[in-house]
């Protein structure tokens, strides 16, 4: 059973990361079209339906797979998961405001430039990596 879930994890794990890394690519395109634009509609649905469909459930998913893998395998106690659940927790977080980017799109009131969805677009790369590492390596 704790093998399965632990598949069931890492293909959400994917599906979450897949989702976070394309996401702030659409908005830098975003950011290219014209509010009120043809383009700026078919922006607006791709980027409601890939946190819709995608990364909404797959986040919910990662999370109750994971947390059943910390009490199945009797990680609560072991240093490196506390690591790991900071890294996730602002992971979340940062999935949190993109949400709210998704709807200032939607409204056509963003003010955030390209370059900031730019400098965003590392941020889930470089706390993957460290969550990756912690739970892999399991360094401490
Ligand atoms: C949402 C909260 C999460 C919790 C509570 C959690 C917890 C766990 C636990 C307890 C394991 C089993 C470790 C083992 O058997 O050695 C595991 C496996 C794994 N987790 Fe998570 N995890 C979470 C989120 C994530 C995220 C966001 C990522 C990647 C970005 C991730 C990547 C992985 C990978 C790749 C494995 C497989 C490691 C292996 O087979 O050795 N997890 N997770």
């Amino acid at each position: 059973m704790y093998e399965w879930i632990k598949a069931l994890h890492v293909i959400a794990v994917i599906a979450w990361m897949a989702g976070m890394l394309y996401l702030p690519r659409l908005f830098v395109y975003h950011c290219e079209a014209k509010a009120g634009s043809g383009q700026s509609e078919t922006f607006k649905v791709m980027e409601r339906r890939l946190l819709q469909a995608i990364i909404n459930p797959a986040m919910i998913v990662t999370w109750l797979a994971g947390l059943y893998l910390a009490w199945a395998g009797h990680w609560f106690s072991a240093p490196w998961l506390h690591g790991k659940l900071v890294l996730v927790v602002v992971l979340s977080g940062v999935h949190g405001f993109f949400s709210r980017w998704v709807n200032d799109f939607a409204a056509d009131r963003n003010a955030r430039t390209k370059r900031f969805y730019r400098i965003i677009n590392e941020v889930p790369t470089i706390l993957m990596a460290g969550i990756v590492i912690l739970v892999i390596v399991k360094p401490f």
